[in-house]
């Protein structure tokens, strides 16, 4: 199988590239500089070139804050974007596997149950907007896709479109001796893009085409997080929970948005770990810890 990746020198495409591939499988790792998804033409030919059977799309434009004040190049990236990389996949006949967020939720703020695939998406902020535009792309254009909504992503390269990634933030203002304010209101699903990389190395080798929620199992807020983060690596900074009133960012977020695996469990493929094993690889990997 030949596989076209896209974004893979980012946080999620690295992790793909280092995955375990069946050994006949051909991976063509694309970067920002190889291919930009916003150019309709240049991504047509690229498709046409490559011939790949599946395309894998990590691309997007996920600066939370930024997106509210940037529009344009969120729906540019994020829709636009998407769009292009759809038609050039119908095309082409080749199936796509596109990335998307657990913020395409938020809309039902007293909600405290994990969201499944069926549940009835309402984003809160102008990412999410973008980000669930993009799906309805993809599902109205293709007929061979997976769609794969995970959350609070962090691996072994960092975000390149955040500058780094949450836990490696925790850590630098620990050993800066900072005080540090974590919101407390958020609960969330954190998932190691190792683990992501791996199901979605299962994925696409399967027909079973559609809508996935794929991430560790359990939920935390963003101050238990870098709490597990603290105890896992022995670091005792002056942490102390906020509230993200207090915290004051641009956009708003979900207070809920713990995802359930539902529709790989439903086909038995629900083996994601729970996220506090998952940091713990992830601390020994970046070796943080022994
Ligand atoms: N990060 C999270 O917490 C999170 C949570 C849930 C879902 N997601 C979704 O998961 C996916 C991967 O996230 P990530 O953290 O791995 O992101 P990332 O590290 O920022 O990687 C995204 C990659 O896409 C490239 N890219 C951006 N705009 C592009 C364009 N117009 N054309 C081609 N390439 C472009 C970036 O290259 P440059 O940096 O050179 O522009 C980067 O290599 C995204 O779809 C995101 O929406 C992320």
């Amino acid at each position: 199988m030949k596989i076209l990746l896209i974004g893979a020198n980012g946080q999620l495409g690295s992790d793909l590239v280092r995955a375990r591939w069946p050994s006949n499988d051909e991976l063509i790792p694309l970067t920002h500089r190889d291919m930009d998804i916003c150019e309709p033409v240049g991504v047509s030919e690229t498709l046409h070139r490559h011939a790949p059977d599946v395309v894998i799309n990590t691309a997007a434009y996920h600066k939370v804050d930024e997106c509210e004040v940037n529009v344009e190049r969120a729906f540019a990236v994020n829709v636009y974007g998407v769009r292009n990389l759809a038609l050039a996949c119908r095309e082409t006949g080749c199936a796509l596997l596109h990335m998307s967020t657990d913020y395409v939720f938020g809309a039902d703020a007293t909600r405290r149950t994990p969201y499944v695939e069926t549940d009835i998406p309402g984003p809160i902020n102008v990412y999410g907007i973008s980000k669930l535009a993009g799906e309805y792309f993809v599902r109205y254009i293709l007929d061979r896709y997976w769609i794969v909504r995970s959350s609070g992503l962090y691996g072994v390269a960092g975000s390149s479109g955040k500058g780094g990634n949450f836990v490696e933030l925790m850590l630098r203002l620990a050993r800066e001796g900072k005080d540090i304010k974590v919101v407390d209101d958020q609960t969330l699903s954190p998932t190691y893009t190792a683990d992501l990389a791996r199901k979605i190395v299962e994925l696409v080798h399967t027909e079973h085409y559609g809508l996935y929620h794929v991430t560790s199992a359990g939920a935390c807020t963003w101050y238990q997080f870098a709490c597990k983060i603290f105890e896992l690596t022995g670091l005792s900074p002056n942490v102390a929970p906020t509230t993200t009133a207090a915290f004051g960012a641009i956009a708003t977020r979900p207070a809920y948005s713990v995802l359930q695996n539902a529709a790989l469990a439903a086909l038995g493929m629900d083996d994601m770990r729970p996220w506090e094993e998952a940091l713990a690889a992830y601390l020994r990997e970046k070796g943080h810890v022994t």
